[in-house]
């Protein structure tokens, strides 16, 4: 069994103290401190007891991952949900995470097992509704609408499922904890109860998590230690294009990339993501170049696109949509400094099209040649592919999986690839030029 202790805990900061104070002792807020009983942390994450074995003897087939048949949701999941496992998915509100369960437990349900959802934020006739549009609803998904851990309790003892959905973490509440739902105290005990819920019954179990663009909300970031898995789901607001990494994995690797578009009929996996990236890819403009990006252990084609212009402002703006801008920062000085491109009195705008965050130093090189494109007037090879890290010394850096990216841009049609002189290249037909700097790089790019 647990072994328990009470302590009490801030609302706002999420801090503990063993003693009652008005205020807490952490971030100062007054009346914040409420008494909750804590598991030691060591007991949470264990299974159901079992005395000592050989480990020869351990039936590791029990706990083996069964597939979600989400495709781009079990390859981040390294093959599909362990029982007994407990997920978080957090990622903003609207941006996919109940289509993306309900489409989950359809198909487990399709395939026999029994499936429990637990909708708090809306009702079972909602959830039907959102199921009717993601096509065939089969028997074996079940809903049951309440905000009560103890009503979850009941419905995971009457309904038996093999599979627990939580949407969301922030709307469910624990009676016996004493604080309001949402609040920091709330979250971690409904998350408790889940998890022993889970550990107990073999239940694999997913508790969604809404997280604010700060990252902030009660939730989801205290609550990364108490489970196995942490997915994180996220995309721009006006792209359909969703992104599905885990941070944190006890069961498989972290590296992996679901890659989904938002469409009418619900979220469908992309296999085949450059060809998205590149589909309306133009070229013979200054300022667009290729980059091969590494997300995980997939290599995606991105078009980085950059656009320099003459400001009347006393501080020209910098914008990076997609990129990083402090990387970007750096690029500008670089070019300044070691190539003689000169934005410093001009507006730079870069991007990387399609709604990916790139924040790689794979890009530098890309993205400093689109500038230079731009600042220069003069456009760059249209079959041209190129990545590398540009340092502060203006030299080429190598950067990990080339031989990956370049086979990816072979495949989609590149022909040329630049490249840093230390680069692992692959035998593909890629005319491949390897440099040493950023202004020859330039200078054989024919940029000048
Ligand atoms: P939702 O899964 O409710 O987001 P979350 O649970 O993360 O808050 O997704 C909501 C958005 O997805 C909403 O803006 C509508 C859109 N959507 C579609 O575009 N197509 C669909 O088939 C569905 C079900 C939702
Ligand atoms: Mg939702």
């Amino acid at each position: 069994m647990s072994r328990r202790r009470s302590v009490f805990r801030c609302s706002d900061c999420g801090a503990t103290t063993p003693r009652w104070a008005g205020r807490c002792p952490n971030c100062t807020e007054w009346n914040t401190l409420t008494e909750e009983v804590e598991v030691a942390a060591a007991t949470i994450a264990m299974v159901a007891g079992s005395g000592p074995t050989p480990l020869f003897d351990v039936d590791s087939d029990a706990a083996a991952p069964r597939p979600t048949g989400v495709d781009e949701l079990d390859r981040v999941l390294g093959g599909g949900l362990a029982p007994g496992s407990v997920t978080l998915i957090g990622g903003e509100p609207g941006i996919g995470k109940s289509t993306l369960l309900l489409q989950a437990v359809i198909q487990m349900a399709d395939r026999g097992l029994r499936t429990l959802v637990v909708c708090a934020e809306e009702s079972a006739q909602q959830v039907k509704r959102r199921a009717l549009r993601l096509g065939p609803l089969p028997a074996g998904v079940w809903v049951v609408a309440e905000t009560s851990l103890a009503a979850v309790r009941a419905a995971v003892e009457e309904v038996g499922p093999d599979i627990l959905v939580a949407d969301s973490i922030q709307t469910l509440f624990d009676p016996e904890a004493t604080a309001a739902p949402g609040s920091v105290t709330q979250v971690r005990a409904c998350t408790l109860g889940l998890v022993e819920l889970a550990k107990s019954r073999g239940v694999a179990t997913i508790i969604v998590g809404h997280v604010t663009k700060e990252g902030a909300l009660a939730g989801p970031r205290l609550l990364e230690h108490m489970v196995d898995t942490v997915l994180t789901f996220e995309g721009e607001q006006h792209h359909s294009l969703r992104l599905l990494r885990a941070t944190k994995h006890r069961f498989g690797p972290t590296g992996e990339l679901g890659l989904f578009e938002m469409t009418d009929g619900g979220l469908r996996g992309v296999p085949d993501p450059s060809g998205l990236f590149l589909g309306d890819r133009r070229g013979g403009e200054p300022g667009t170049v290729v980059f091969s990006a590494m997300e995980g252990y997939r290599p995606l084609l991105v078009e980085i696109q950059a656009l320099v212009t003459t400001t009347e402002l006393p501080m020209p703006r910098r914008s990076a949509s997609g990129l990083d801008a402090g990387r970007l920062a750096v690029q500008i000085a670089v070019l300044d400094q070691r190539a003689h491109v000169k934005l410093g009195k001009r507006d730079v705008y870069v991007s990387a099209v399609g709604g990916v965050r790139i924040n790689e130093p794979g890009a530098d090189l890309p993205t400093s040649l689109a500038l230079a494109s731009a600042a220069l007037g003069v456009a760059l090879p249209n079959d041209l592919v190129t990545c590398g890290e540009v340092g502060l010394a203006g030299e080429l850096r190598t950067v990990s999986h080339m031989p990956r990216r370049l086979i990816e841009a072979a495949r989609l049609g590149c022909r040329q690839a630049m490249v840093p002189m230390s680069a692992e290249v692959p035998n593909v037909p890629l005319d491949i030029v390897r440099v040493a700097t950023l202004s020859a790089a330039i200078g054989l790019a024919g940029l000048r």
